[in-house]
């Protein structure tokens, strides 16, 4: 069923546990994704970022699938737009029955971030969106943003952007970026940071840049109120992956059964990651969660 990301994400931090959501370009990303929810009988979000719509995954083609594979399941699916920014994708979105905008104003000024996001947040909620904000800023793996303390979120800012925004969910920094890091590097976390954040705002939070992070690390952020972590990157090599061990033992595979092998290995991976984040086995009596989009 689809239902609005702050539906599942309130749930989340109700009772403390992760949902994964999963940045997806195609038919196999997108069932294998919603196919591992319902045999895990876990909540899952399914977004789109603005590049990925642009270049492959037109908005048109993939709600419609989006919608059609959500209904099908007994397990809580929401669709989000992934770091928004551009004013007419935010609304085509909202208007097109995305059940959350993210928008990402973390690059701007703090002032114009809190008018914005204020503005968003106003205008989504008329149509029964949700929305997710973020300060401090997520920068990028290859560029060692993660370290940078400069970018990480500072609490009491974050109570008075929430308060100014209205904002159902917000994306923190604290010590991922997005993107593969250096070979063998784990990023290290400020879990006290955290913990303010979590003490401060009592609200779900959002780990941008949930690849290549470890099991560690991602328990420990759930422990400590992470209750979304965006995954692209990973989703994105394991639906590869799929297809080159496929090929690796049958050289002559048919593209048909190539894409059968990646949509398999999505669904593994998405089900070995919730189990990790602790969504697994969380809608097995279909605890109520709203079915509007409100
Ligand atoms: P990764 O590619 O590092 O998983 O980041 C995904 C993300 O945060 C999308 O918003």
């Amino acid at each position: 069923m689809l239902v609005s990301m702050k539906a599942i994400l309130d749930d989340a931090n109700k009772n403390n546990y992760g949902v994964m959501a999963m940045n997806s370009i195609n038919i196999e990303m997108v069932r294998g994704g919603i196919m591992a929810a319902e045999e895990e009988h876990s909540p899952i979000i399914i977004q789109f970022g603005p590049g990925q719509m642009k270049n492959h995954a037109h908005m048109e083609e993939m709600l419609p699938l989006v919608k059609e594979l959500a209904a099908r399941v007994h397990v809580p699916v929401a669709l989000n737009l992934d770091h928004g920014s551009d004013f007419h994708v935010l609304t085509d979105c909202i208007n097109a029955g995305f059940t959350n905008v993210m928008f990402d104003g973390s690059s701007l000024p703090y002032e114009e971030n809190v008018r914005r996001s204020a503005m968003i947040s106003a205008l989504a909620h008329g149509m029964g969106c949700s929305v997710e904000g973020e300060l401090g800023h997520v920068g990028q793996a290859a560029a060692s943003d993660d370290t940078d303390v400069d970018l990480y979120t500072n609490p009491d800012q974050a109570a008075d952007f929430v308060n100014r925004t209205g904002v159902d969910a917000l994306a923190v920094a604290i010590g991922t970026a997005h993107g593969a890091y250096p070979k063998g590097k784990i990023p290290k976390l400020d879990f006290e940071r955290l913990r303010l954040l979590k003490e401060t705002l009592k609200m779900p939070l959002v780990l941008h840049g949930g690849s290549g992070s470890g099991e560690e690390n991602l328990k420990q952020a759930v422990a400590g109120g992470i209750n979304k972590i965006n995954v692209a990157t990973d989703a994105f090599e394991a639906a590869k992956k799929g297809m080159l061990d496929a090929l690796k033992e049958d050289p002559g595979m048919d593209y048909l059964h190539l894409c059968m092998a990646a949509e398999e290995s999505v669904k593994q991976f998405v089900k070995a990651y919730m189990k990790v984040i602790g969504s697994s086995g969380r809608y097995i009596y279909g605890e109520a969660v709203s079915t509007s989009r409100e």
